[in-house]
């Protein structure tokens, strides 16, 4: 006899829903065996810098670390977790209450008492971990941190199945770019520099635009492709080595619609139409250049009616062009740099997006520092 009573309690899973609603399914179908597990989240890890991001969580009411990263380097506890190649399970937090980094403080002070802590694993490299967190001290039965290696191997699986298909899409955009020589304009420096502008901007406009973590992420990973369609502008006009004659700049206008197309493309070859972020990545591609004041290209969008992502991408992108060499011009320094931005607050740029970079001079002298070109000439 065949039967379909049965509901799968994870059938969200099989859904085009945020990671962040993936997580919340899951959290609840283990709570109902463990119901001690009062959180759980997901960080991230960027190798290049060592940082260690917030991601996605599912934590009832509280949101103890929202918007929050570390370097590894500097979280002690966490690193002797890959020192180790074990999970760590720790059943009294109070034990970290004297010495422990900024994270923890907040994790205790949400009242949270003890966790349980996987690393995360792409292809064999560390990707992040998946934290389990509870309000009661030693909840944890061996029982219970078999059941948890299974869920959190499960939920490993669903973000690195998410990320791994970014991660063959930029590949696949890198690869087309480097077989063009698309690189000789846009080095790897400046795609490393922008797409980190373009994070702390998110980060800073998160409060006033209810930014979640995801959504961060996501700027960070697909603010590199937003010049993608220059890899079909002719040579003589992408290399040229002075300014672009007034026909030579309106067809490098069309990069922008080219680069929407590229990856219009590239979706449909790899399957990923119906993917869940793929309207920030079209967006960045597709209006980067449009203009507060209704002056830019191509459609001539005004304010509010450009998405948000396009205009933090401007504005990281327009900042790292002034400040770097470009073939047509030298690089300027920091101040004027910043003069200019402020001077196209509000007409060219998004005057938020501008303020909030400038307030992040630091951070941005800190990322140019560790992202320097190598000199070819
Ligand atoms: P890009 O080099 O990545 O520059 C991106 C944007 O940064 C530019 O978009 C512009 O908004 C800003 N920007 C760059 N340099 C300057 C500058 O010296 N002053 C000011 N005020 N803003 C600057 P835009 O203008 O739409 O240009 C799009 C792309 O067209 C540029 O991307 C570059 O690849 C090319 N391009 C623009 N002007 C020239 C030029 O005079 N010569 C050459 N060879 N290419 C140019
Ligand atoms: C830590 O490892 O410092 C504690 C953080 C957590 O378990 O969420
Ligand atoms: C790079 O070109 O250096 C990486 C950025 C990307 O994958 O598009
Ligand atoms: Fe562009
Ligand atoms: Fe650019």
């Amino acid at each position: 006899m065949v039967m379909f009573d049965h509901q799968d309690s994870l059938g969200a899973l099989n859904e085009d829903i945020p990671l962040r609603e993936k997580l919340e399914c899951i959290h609840g179908v283990l709570k109902q065996q463990y119901d001690f597990i009062d959180r759980i989240s997901v960080t991230v890890y960027d190798a290049k810098t060592d940082i260690l991001k917030t991601f996605v969580d599912s934590s009832g009411t509280d949101e103890p670390l929202q918007h929050y990263q570390a370097r590894l380097a500097d979280a002690g506890s966490l690193r002797d977790i890959l020192g180790h190649g074990r999970p760590r399970v720790v059943n009294d937090l109070e034990v970290f209450a004297a010495g422990g980094h900024i994270h923890t403080q907040q994790i205790l002070k949400q009242g949270y008492r003890s966790s349980y802590t996987l690393p995360m694993f792409l292809n064999g490299h560390f990707f992040g971990f998946v934290f389990f967190n509870s309000y009661r001290k030693h909840p944890f039965t061996p029982d219970a941190l078999h059941c948890l290696d299974t869920f959190g191997h499960l939920i490993s699986l669903v973000i690195t199945g998410e990320m791994s298909a970014i991660h063959t899409l930029l590949a696949a955009l890198k690869t087309a770019r480097e077989i063009t020589h698309h690189r000789d304009v846009e080095t790897a420096e400046h795609l490393d520099r922008m797409s980190r502008y373009a994070q702390l901007i998110a980060k800073e406009l998160s409060g006033k635009y209810d930014f979640d973590d995801e959504y961060i992420e996501h700027i960070f990973l697909f603010a590199p492709l937003h010049d993608i369609g220059k890899i079909g502008i002719p040579d003589r006009i992408l290399l040229k080595p002075d300014k672009l004659s007034g026909r030579e700049f309106e067809q490098m206008k069309g990069h922008v619609q080219k680069g929407r197309q590229i990856i219009d493309d590239m979706l449909q070859n790899f399957g990923l139409e119906g993917f869940q972020y793929v309207d920030i990545l079209r967006n960045i591609a597709q209006y980067h250049h449009e203009s507060i004041d209704g002056s830019g290209y191509p459609y001539g969008l005004e304010g509010g009616d450009i998405p948000i992502e396009a205009r933090i991408v401007a504005v990281a992108d327009v900042f790292d062009a002034l400040a770097s060499r470009r073939r047509y011009k030298a690089p300027w320094t920091n101040d004027k740099a910043f003069a200019v931005l402020r001077r196209l607050a509000g007409s060219r740029l998004d005057r938020e997006c501008v303020d909030a970079l400038e307030r992040n001079r630091a951070e941005v002298e800190r990322i140019q520092d560790q992202f320097r070109e190598i000199q070819a000439d």
